[in-house]
């Protein structure tokens, strides 16, 4: 299986989880940052990582999942709670933006935001609805979304349950 895994990043966040996602599949894979992204054809499985702003994948994201087709597999961080309505919202709109592919399978975190950042969203009227949730994403991603992570590749096909065990030993992190 031939994997590319593409990923845009503004503070770290989504990075580390590309970079997570990428040593838990296995061989034939690559992976780039989406400035330098290759053409995403001649893939079996392309895994796209944003991270939410406004509710939406980030615009370089975008501009990428629109290119996509075939089997997508997507993943996110943000500032709102997992599995909250804003998040699932950010994860439709990317379904939305590769309505021509397969979703192989998908997953999303929080994602550590930025003190600057918290307090301009502070300071908006009206304060945008992750906000709240916000504090809560800090020290994320960490090793329990990386297994979380880990559950959702082997879902996706995308990891072989006898490698389990190999996507849960994160150096300098910690199972939570
Ligand atoms: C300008 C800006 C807008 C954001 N908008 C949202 C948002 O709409 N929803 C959300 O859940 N998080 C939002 N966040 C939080 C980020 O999505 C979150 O911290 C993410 O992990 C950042 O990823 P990165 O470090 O890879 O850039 C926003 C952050 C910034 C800087």
């Amino acid at each position: 299986m031939k994997t590319l895994t593409v990923y845009s990043s503004q503070g770290g966040n989504t990075r580390k989880l590309a970079e997570e996602l990428f040593k838990q599949l296995p061989e034939e894979k690559s992976i780039a940052p989406v400035a330098e992204a290759p053409n995403p054809s001649g893939y079996d499985v392309i895994c796209v990582g944003f991270w939410l702003k406004g509710g939406q994948p980030d615009p370089a994201a975008q501009e990428y999942l629109k290119k996509c087709s075939g089997k997508v597999f997507l993943f996110a961080t943000h500032g709102a709670a997992p599995g909250s309505d804003y998040a699932k919202m950010g994860m439709n709109k990317a379904v939305e933006l590769i309505a021509g592919a397969t979703i192989a399978g998908s997953f999303s975190c929080q994602g550590e935001v930025a003190p600057k950042v918290l307090e301009t969203a502070a300071n908006k009227d009206p304060q945008p609805p992750w906000l709240a949730d916000a504090p809560a994403a800090k020290g994320h991603p960490n090793g329990n979304d990386f297994m979380n992570l880990s559950e959702a590749l082997i879902a996706a096909g995308l990891k072989s349950k006898a490698d389990k065990s190999s996507g849960c030993i994160i150096e300098g992190s910690h199972a939570m």
